[in-house]
């Protein structure tokens, strides 16, 4: 199980870095504009569509204008001029609909292919980030970091061609109209109330953003948090610590019911006061209209026209106080899933970088330095080389920096001084997918995926053939243990892996890494979790993996590496003592000791 007492359950201050604002929303349309140039002409015939649509739109109420004025004027008997009006007005009416759908479904393409394209290329780049970015940040948060800005995404696309760009199109076209048919105050006064209505509605956005960060926040925080807390289902069981956990998760769900509520009130104001100013400017045009129907200077079809207009333009307006709200939400979401991108690998290629070229694969170690921070060093000037085909053990007390050492050969971090050089190639001068693929590490602790044995094996080469498969599965003396299966290989390990024993797990991990074919081998504490027994099984098949290619062995247990070519201790970043076997013992030193104790402690437990 992943140790989780160095996590951190403070929700990352990077997590928002949205700018919002005109500087935001530039920076997302900068970071789309690639996708969306891609579909440039699709874009262009929903554009086509959504004008055709629109004309229709603003077309239906004069229909109706005219339609009111010549049944107004008596002019029933020549029923031609109502109904041919009226068969447009309902051709009209059909069309806004079916051209508003047809834009829909050219342009939904367009968007589901953008969340994917951005999807798959965040995903790809999260990959591509360095280890100590994955082991500060909480993955929960990033998945929905990333669910978030691809739905943002979608969001901001579909409300700019669907209706922000549509509704300012119709407002210009019904001002149009307003201005050249009538006195002059209708179109102003129409203006003018979009004006304010969209003054407002960014005024009081503005101000209730705070209120929906504030939610969003601890609505992820209190996810990570019940996500982390049943990861560490059995750690809670061992403690008895349900209450506390379900404390915690309570305190953090008061939080966000309050934000939650508060959010909701500044919602309750905002479409208020956005309603007011849609009745007044209604209700002031009405007035207007009444009094020139009443002095004869306008048809009762200009009213019913004007009243149309009206009508139908603070439909979607009314709709778009809700559109900035989610679209200024939208950025921030795209923004934020942008900015995980903008970051780069502190782990990179060089620019010239080479495919590493194996010869016999020595490893030599020179003049290490290393920390994790900068004010605590970890490794002080590790001296030390692999020959070709040697199999070296790494001792030392926990925390000696064992495991780091594995880890900068693999290049999950970069040194802070000195080299690693395989085949005298400095593998910060090679690419990482070469470095790596010619490296092959059972780790510490293994976490296998939610997937059967059988898979988990086959992760180690994709492209293995079956018999590949069970060929390591055997090496790694896996084969008893699952044939004692009911399901046999096809038992599915549970989540993280938690359904098999860590010592199966271990094997599992083993005959993984076999199947991968390594040139060098690194097995950290690969047998720390058997008995004595499978032990001895996992030493054999060790030997065998480990025939031909350079090994690199940590190890608790002492007795599991007295057959090593070299045994290297180390002490507090330092190596003190290094040689055979015999030759350690023969020293007399921290070696020695240790052996001798573990060799009594056995004699105990025998
Ligand atoms: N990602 C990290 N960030 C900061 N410090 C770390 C990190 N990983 C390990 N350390 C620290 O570096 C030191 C060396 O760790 P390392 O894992 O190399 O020890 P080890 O020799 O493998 O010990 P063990 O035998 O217990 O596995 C430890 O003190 C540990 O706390
Ligand atoms: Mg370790």
């Amino acid at each position: 199980m992943r140790p989780s007492g160095n996590k951190d359950y403070r929700v990352d201050p990077e997590m928002d870095q949205s700018e919002g604002g005109l500087k935001g929303f530039v920076y997302a349309l900068k970071s789309l504009w690639p996708f969306l140039w891609q579909y440039r002409y699709r874009v262009g015939i929903a554009f086509s569509l959504l004008i055709i649509a629109k004309v229709a739109t603003v077309t239906m109420p004069w229909a109706l204008k005219v339609i009111v004025d010549s049944l107004d004027q008596g002019q029933v008997e020549q029923l031609i001029v109502p109904m041919s009006m009226l068969l447009l007005y309902g051709f009209l009416r059909f069309g806004t609909v079916f051209f508003s759908e047809l834009r829909d479904a050219v342009f939904s393409r367009v968007t589901e292919r953008t969340m994917r394209m951005v999807g798959l290329k965040v995903f790809k780049h999260l990959h591509q980030l360095e280890l100590d970015f994955h082991l500060s940040r909480q993955t929960g948060g990033i998945s929905r970091d990333i669910d978030r800005g691809t739905n943002g995404i979608s969001f901001m696309m579909r409300m700019m061609v669907f209706n922000i760009v549509p509704t300012l199109f119709e407002l210009s076209l019904v001002a149009g109209i307003l201005f050249i048919n009538f006195s002059p105050w209708y179109s102003i006064l129409t203006v003018g109330a979009v004006l304010t209505y969209i003054a407002f509605t960014v005024f009081t956005t503005e101000w209730r953003t705070k209120f929906v960060r504030e939610a969003n926040m601890l609505d992820s925080k209190s996810n990570t948090r019940a996500i982390d807390s049943l990861l560490n289902y059995e750690t809670v069981k061992y403690f008895n610590n349900e209450h506390y956990e379900a404390k915690q998760y309570d305190e953090n769900l008061e939080k966000w019911e309050s934000a939650r509520m508060k959010n909701r009130l500044s919602l309750a104001a905002l479409n208020s006061g956005q309603a007011l100013i849609i009745s007044l400017a209604v209700m002031l045009m009405m007035i207007l209209a009444a009094k020139e129907v009443v002095a004869g200077t306008m048809t009762l079809g200009d009213l019913v026209m004007i009243n149309a207009y009206m009508i139908q333009l603070f439909i979607p307006l009314n709709f778009l106080g809700f559109v900035y709200r989610e679209i200024r939400r939208a950025l921030t979401d795209v923004e934020n899933m942008f900015h995980l991108l903008d970051r780069d690998s502190k782990i990179q290629d060089s620019p010239n970088a080479q495919d590493l070229a194996i010869a016999n694969a020595r490893i030599d170690f020179k003049n290490l330095n290393f920390g994790y921070h900068p004010d605590r060093p970890i490794l002080k000037d590790i001296n030390f080389n692999i020959n070709p085909g040697e199999k070296i053990a790494l001792v030392g007390g926990s925390g000696a920096g064992k495991s780091t050492i594995a880890r900068l050969l693999f290049r999950f971090y970069d040194l802070n001084s000195g080299q690693i050089k395989i085949d005298d190639q400095d593998i910060s001068q090679v690419t990482q997918e070469s470095l790596r693929a010619h490296i092959g590490v059972v780790p510490q602790d293994t976490v296998l995926f939610n997937d059967t044995i059988f898979n988990n094996v086959a992760y180690g080469n994709p492209k293995a053939s079956e018999n590949e498969v069970r060929k390591s599965i055997q090496m790694a003396h896996l084969d008893g243990f699952i044939e004692s299966l009911p399901q046999g290989e096809e038992t599915l390990v549970g989540e993280r892996g938690l359904k098999v024993s860590g010592g199966e797990k271990q094997r599992i991990a083993i005959a993984r890494t076999l199947l991968k074919n390594p040139s060098i081998l690194i097995f950290d504490e690969a047998t720390s979790a058997l008995d004595s027994a499978s032990e001895q099984a996992i030493l054999k098949a060790m030997e065998v993996a480990s025939e031909g290619r350079t090994t690199l062995v940590i190890a608790h247990r002492l007795s599991t590496i007295v057959d090593s070519d070299r045994i290297i201790v180390l002490e507090q970043g330092r190596v003190i003592e290094q040689g055979t076997h015999i030759e350690l013992i023969e020293q007399k030193g921290r070696y020695a000791q240790l052996w001798s104790l573990q060799q009594s402690n056995s004699h105990q437990i025998n």
